[in-house]
């Protein structure tokens, strides 16, 4: 995918991974981190972003759309997440943490659902007009512990409850990303303790920054 040229001062920085990696807390202490440094944060999610994207996030999480409307609804936030919150941040200099990106479309509804990823990977270009991010962490751990994490969580959505081999096929789909994207995504083994996890991606976004 070609990246359309970049002429903001910002950082832009998504994590991506199966469920119950815990990129929420990450990016929590990531934030926190960031900010006694003196960066500006911007954090945002997808689907979501703005009080659009939480209205499709509503749609797709709670909703029940077929597979093809959920590809372009997760497009749809995509957009929206981009044009309102993650350009004008980046345009800012701000450093953007995004939780979950163009990495968890291919995974989820290419690799899972089964649909083209050529088509997807168009889709994902233009909702994103071309805008790539700096560095993707995808934090990987075992499907089945990530669920276990997930269940004893009281908040399951409907993606949470696929099937194991549906949350198999994600997890191989981000592992071949990695493969495929080896200047722009970063794997961190995200079955060890929260502090180890956190003292990897800190050690990382400091060489990049
Ligand atoms: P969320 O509660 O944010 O999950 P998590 O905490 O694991 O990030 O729900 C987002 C769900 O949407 C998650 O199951 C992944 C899925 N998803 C897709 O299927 N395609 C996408 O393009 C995106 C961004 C998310």
């Amino acid at each position: 995918m070609a990246q359309a040229e970049r002429k903001d001062s910002g950082l832009f920085i998504t994590f991506e991974g199966p469920e119950g990696a815990g990129k929420t807390t990450q990016i929590t202490l990531l934030e926190q981190r960031l900010a006694t440094q003196g960066r500006t944060v911007t954090r945002t999610r997808e689907p979501g972003g703005d009080s659009v994207g939480e209205r499709v996030r509503e749609l797709l999480l709670n909703g029940s759309p077929g597979v093809e409307a959920e590809l372009l609804l997760f497009a749809a936030a995509r957009a929206q997440n981009v044009q309102t919150v993650v350009r004008p941040a980046l345009e800012a200099g701000h450093v953007v943490l995004c939780d979950r990106f163009i990495d968890s479309t291919v995974a989820y509804q290419g690799f899972a659902r089964g649909l083209n990823r050529d088509f997807i990977n168009r889709i994902n270009v233009f909702a994103t007009g071309g805008l790539m991010p700096d560095r993707t962490y995808l934090l990987d751990l075992p499907v089945a512990d990530g669920l276990l994490r997930r269940h004893q969580d009281t908040e399951q959505n409907r993606l949470d409850r696929e099937s194991l081999s549906f949350h198999e096929k994600v997890r191989d789909g981000f592992l071949s990303l990695v493969q495929d994207n080896t200047q722009r995504i970063i794997l961190i083994d995200a079955s060890r303790s929260v502090d180890a996890v956190s003292r990897d991606l800190w050690e990382s976004i400091q060489q990049l920054l």
